[in-house]
């Protein structure tokens, strides 16, 4: 392990510690820089800073590896549930079936919210986009369950979590049914987390509802691929806000409105809308003949990341859900098609070889969602629900974290300087 890092400035020596991890990169200890040089650093995008310390998800972007808690995603993916996923990010631990049961029973028994938080909905417009409905649903949790907002007390913290991750659905589905004019659904607990999730979207009171055992292991998997992603916009967002010691309801809150933008969670439904819009596999190479060009803004959706320059993990299991999910629905979807083809053109091409381009979570996941039913704006609510999981870890862990301080950025000031006030007869 390297010793410490030498930094000249002005002429004057200065060591700075070398922190290692259990795995990945060592990072750099700049905390005394500032006062030891009268410098800051500069690193917009974050591209190389390590804001945090943390032991939940673990990412080697150039080789394609994404671990929860040391568990490769791929094997969660394939013989694990939703639920253990939330507990293992939690908790550190995959449950034993003691804990399982408790930890099933505890997020199952919050399912419902208060009735009141139901008449919200009627003040949004009908065709409000259902991630602008959850950012303020969620926020005003706060107003409703005081009894677990003492940030302070662990106790109360272990109940907000369970009451979030149990309460999305129910609000998400929510979203839904009063965007299509129907009536909300109370959950049915003795569902799975996915198929009561199902039913309150897709189901009516008028008749029973099936639940597709195909669709709802697809929304497993679907659930467990996003839960977690280590430092992300919205994680982080969701740290930042907590660190002024805001309650975890408006963190998560702040979160889904992170998560919503195209470059983030909002590039799932980005991504179908490009491949609907490419339509047949013949004009795929105009786009990307778009997505090369320097004057165009447009982006191949789907494509890139900050972290991996390999294939992305989840990508790839999505790929395998995504088939598995057409097949045996018997769709047969020219836009899962189009994904393939344009897949295997990027793939060969070398403007995406060289600027390691790869297809991520999102290329594949807007073709699930749509198999199963989902509109395209119902996407990113989707991603919020499993999402939530990974961000009420990291929130508990920061609030665990002895080191724990608010987070406040500075700046390269590149303004003006002093001025003096002119009045406004005289300018
Ligand atoms: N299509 C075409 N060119 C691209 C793309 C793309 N999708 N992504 C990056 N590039 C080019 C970009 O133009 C730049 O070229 P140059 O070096 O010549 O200026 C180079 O690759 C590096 O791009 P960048 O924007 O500096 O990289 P970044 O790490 O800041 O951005 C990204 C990462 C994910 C925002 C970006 O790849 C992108 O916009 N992708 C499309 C949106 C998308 O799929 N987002 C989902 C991310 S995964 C889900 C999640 O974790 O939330």
């Amino acid at each position: 392990m390297t010793e410490a890092a030498h930094l000249t400035v002005d002429g004057t020596d200065g060591d700075y510690p070398v922190m290692a991890g259990t795995v990945g990169p060592e990072v750099i200890d700049i905390r005394k820089l500032y006062g030891a040089t009268g410098r800051f650093t500069y690193d917009p995008g974050f591209t190389s800073t390590a804001a945090c310390e943390s032991k939940i998800t673990y990412i080697d972007g150039d080789e394609g590896i994404l671990l929860y808690r040391g568990y490769p995603i791929d094997q969660l993916a394939e013989q694990s549930s939703f639920l253990e996923v939330a507990h293992l990010l939690l908790n550190g631990s995959l449950p034993s079936t003691a804990e399982h049961a408790d930890f099933s029973r505890n997020i199952t028994r919050h399912t419902m919210i208060h009735e009141q938080l139901a008449t919200f909905y009627r003040g949004f417009r009908r065709d409000a986009h259902p991630m602008a409905i959850m950012c303020g649903i969620v926020g005003a949790m706060a107003a409703f369950y005081h009894d677990s907002t003492d940030i302070h007390d662990p106790q109360q913290r272990v109940i907000a979590s369970h009451r979030l991750i149990a309460k999305m659905p129910t609000l998400a589905a929510m979203a839904y049914k009063y965007s299509i004019g129907q009536p909300f659904l109370y959950p049915d607990n003795s569902l799975s987390f996915s198929a009561n999730f199902l039913r309150m979207t897709f189901g009516v009171p008028a008749e029973p509802y099936v639940v597709d055992p195909i669709v709802e292991d697809a929304m497993e998997k679907l659930l467990i691929l996003q839960a977690d992603h280590e430092q992300n916009a919205s994680t982080s967002t969701v740290r930042l806000a907590g660190s002024s010691g805001a309650n975890p309801f408006a963190c998560i809150s702040a979160g889904i409105a992170c998560l919503w933008g195209p470059a983030h969670g909002g590039a799932n439904e980005a991504a179908l809308n490009m491949l609907r819009e490419i339509g047949t596999p013949d004009r795929i190479p105009e786009f990307i003949a778009r997505a090369k060009n320097k004057d165009d803004p447009f982006r191949l959706m789907g494509f890139g990341h900050r972290v991996y320059k390999n294939y992305d993990p989840r990508a790839k299991v999505m790929a395998g859900v995504a088939k598995k999910v057409l097949d045996q629905l018997g769709i047969a979807d020219p836009i899962f098609d189009v994904a393939r083809e344009l897949e295997q053109i990027a793939l060969n091409d070398p403007y995406f070889i060289d600027k390691k381009l790869y297809p991520n979570v999102d290329f594949y996941s807007g073709v699930v969602m749509s198999a199963i039913g989902f509109p395209t704006s119902m996407f990113t609510v989707l991603f919020a629900i499993s999402r939530t999981v990974g961000w009420i870890a990291q929130w508990t862990e920061m609030m665990e974290d002895p080191e724990q301080k608010i987070g406040r950025p500075r700046q390269l000031y590149t303004g003006a300087t002093h001025r003096d006030y002119v009045p406004l007869s005289a300018r």
